[in-house]
């Protein structure tokens, strides 16, 4: 994908400069402009496209670059920007580093200056896309090595069940008994059926994730498929779990191999909290509220203490055994949820259960 830079400025000749200047860059996809010109206009850009980098002027009418600089680290702190201030404007200069500007150019601005800085910052977000997608990686095969045990006695299950047809069909075929023949093989194909999708979400798992993958999927649907692959696990654990899943839901435009490690994640945890419980029950929950689907996943596990709550989106954040836990699940959920556009948030009571919730908008496909 070609990153996107918004470049916000009131002098009006600054897109014709710009796209005269890096035409090269813009015709071979290097990188591609937006243009506002104030920063009411530059925050719905924002909230419609994904940007990868701003530039923005500080002193501008109404939303000035330092407003619009905060409004950026809110809401979109994966957003790099670098700000452009008059010659000698030390103190706003400043104040935009402080507020987390990626760097600064000063006015009037030099063409090569600007292409190096542009240049500079982009190396440093496809560097941290980089890190972001090896973080994924390892923790998609650290949960994989935890699920071999489990999917070893999924796959078990319909195996045995395909033995026994096949001795019972030939000892139909032996005894001359065909009006049981089609039965036996039908129940035979639903467990051939069976391991194939076992194997077929397995092969999804460990691959590398492909951000262009994005399609229509029914939320119900990933996690009743994730929840296959647990079934095994939760049922020696002697967790219960409670599915109440609305039929209202509408499609969301998502990565679906990318949600299921959220809800993997979210489970994993959930089983974890329950360890000790005295009732161990798991509900996940799915409602729709206007354009926002929505889904619960609710434990009575041991809770999440009030100290921690701040903590524990926070890569490497654990209170697991060495061993146990790396830290990243729920960060990188976060960072997935993000991706979406969505929102993920927590409420939790020692010694009751907890609740994550996550929210996500019916994207369209633009
Ligand atoms: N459902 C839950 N109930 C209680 N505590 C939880 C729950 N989910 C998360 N936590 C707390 O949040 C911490 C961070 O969770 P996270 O999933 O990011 O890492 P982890 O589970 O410790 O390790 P990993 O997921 O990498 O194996 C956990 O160590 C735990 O203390
Ligand atoms: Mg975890």
């Amino acid at each position: 994908m070609t990153p996107i830079i918004l470049v916000v400025d009131d002098e009006k000749d600054i897109p014709d400069l710009i796209n005269m200047q890096f035409y090269r860059e813009i015709e071979s996809g290097i990188f591609e402009f937006l243009f506002a010109s104030n920063g009411a206009e530059a925050l719905e850009i924002l909230e419609k496209t994904h940007v990868n980098m701003v530039m923005t002027d500080i002193i501008m009418p109404n939303i000035d670059g330092l407003k619009l600089l905060e409004r950026i680290s809110d809401s979109y702190p994966k957003i790099k920007t670098i700000v452009v201030s008059a010659y000698g404007d030390i103190k706003n200069i400043r104040t935009a580093m402080n507020c987390g500007a990626f760097d600064f150019l000063v006015k009037p601005l030099q063409m090569s200056d600007l292409s190096i800085t542009l240049k500079k910052t982009l190396a440093a977000i496809q560097k941290e896309k980089e890190m972001e997608e090896q973080l994924l990686q390892s923790a998609k095969l650290a949960s994989l090595g935890e699920l071999a045990t489990s999917v070893a006695h999924e796959l078990n299950q319909p195996l045995g069940v395909i033995s026994l047809n096949t001795e019972i069909t030939t000892e139909e075929v032996d005894n001359g008994n065909y009006d049981s023949v089609a039965e036996t093989l039908a129940m035979t194909t639903k467990q051939v059926k069976k391991a194939i999708s076992i194997i077929n979400h397995l092969r999804n798992f460990g691959r590398k994730t492909n951000r262009g993958e994005y399609q229509e999927t029914e939320l119900n649907q990933i996690i009743t498929e994730t929840l296959i692959l647990f079934q095994q696990q939760l049922k020696r654990d002697s967790i219960e779990v409670v599915q109440e899943l609305s039929a209202d839901l509408s499609e969301v435009f998502c990565h679906p191999i990318q949600l299921e490690q959220v809800f993997t994640n979210l489970l994993n945890n959930a089983k974890d909290a329950l360890k000790d419980a005295s009732e161990k029950r798991i509900t996940i929950r799915t409602f729709r509220q206007e354009m926002t689907n929505i889904v619960e996943m609710e434990d009575t596990g041991q809770g999440i203490p009030q100290k921690n709550l701040n903590s524990i989106f926070t890569p490497f954040f654990t209170t697991k055994d060495m061993g146990n836990g790396t830290g990243l699940g729920l960060s990188i959920s976060y960072n997935i949820i993000q991706e979406h556009k969505g929102k993920i948030s927590v409420q939790s009571q020692v010694g009751q259960g907890t609740i994550f919730r996550i929210e996500l908008p019916t994207l369209s496909k633009s």
